[in-house]
């Protein structure tokens, strides 16, 4: 029998059983990771941003907004009491780079869609202190001003597939986003359809109510309604989403 004692008077021994032990840790922790397609459970209502809410998600990045803005409620009593739910991770599954963040000079976004009306996000978002006299958030008036560009938002879809992001180019994979999530979204994944879907929703949904042109804030804002949107909280009981965390 070996003694404990030989093994910490032996420095050679030691390093060498060390490295077995952490070897074996790292082996089970690790080698799993190369076996399973996903870590995130999957949540109901959870898809893939519209071209147009992902032109919105870019400016926000462009802009620094995740600076002062996180994006992950959690699952303390005084955050959900402020911001509502706690966040899942199927909810940040489409987000890369994810917008988490532990900065917050202003209030998590994580559900700010439908909190406000498009008409307050212009304003807000133009003129902060117009809104809320206190604020230090920064004036974003070229939002408005600038012309969205989106010539290159198929390239954009194509950058976030090869990331794992579900947007369809072939029939096959379209077919499969229609059984996923039904006719209606698998539309506004459709690479081939990106800029027609992206005009169409602007036009309809008219965020920067100025139905004459297509402006940055459209995207921004049309961007800013949906988070923490998807997933209908109403339907489940308490403690439901325990199992997800
Ligand atoms: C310098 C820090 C800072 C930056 C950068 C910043 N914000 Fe803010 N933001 C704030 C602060 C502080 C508030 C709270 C006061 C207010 O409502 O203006 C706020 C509030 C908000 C709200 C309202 C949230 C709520 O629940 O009431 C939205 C929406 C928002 N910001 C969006 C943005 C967007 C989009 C950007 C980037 C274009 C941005 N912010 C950049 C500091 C910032």
């Amino acid at each position: 029998m070996m003694k404990h004692e030989t093994i910490e008077t032996n420095s050679g021994l030691l390093i060498i059983l060390t490295l077995a032990v952490i070897s074996i840790g790292g082996l089970v922790e690790i080698v799993p990771l190369f076996y399973i397609d996903g870590t995130v459970e999957e949540v109901e209502g959870v898809r893939p941003y519209s071209p147009l809410e992902l032109r919105g998600r870019d400016i926000y990045v462009r802009e620094g907004c995740y600076t002062c803005h996180s994006q992950m409620i959690r699952p303390f009593r005084d955050e959900y009491l402020r911001y509502g739910h706690y966040s899942l991770a199927a909810e940040s599954q489409y987000d890369h780079p994810f917008q988490w963040g532990s900065k917050r000079t202003g209030p998590d976004l994580a559900r700010v869609g439908g909190k406000y009306s498009n008409d307050w996000h212009v304003q807000h978002l133009v003129a902060p202190r117009s809104v809320v006299p206190e604020s230090i958030m920064p004036n974003y008036p070229w939002l408005l001003d600038n012309e969205l560009q989106y010539a290159d938002v198929e390239a954009r879809m194509k950058a976030l597939k090869r990331v794992g992001v579900p947007y369809s180019e072939t029939v096959e994979e379209y077919r499969a986003n229609v059984e996923k999530f039904g006719e209606d979204v698998a539309r506004t994944l459709d690479i081939g359809r990106a800029r027609e879907n992206l005009v169409a929703q602007a036009q309809a949904g008219n965020f920067d109510g100025n139905g004459a042109r297509l402006s940055e804030m459209d995207a921004v804002v049309a961007y800013l309604q949906v988070l923490g949107t998807m997933v209908d909280f109403g339907q489940y009981d308490e403690g439901h989403f325990a199992q997800f965390r």
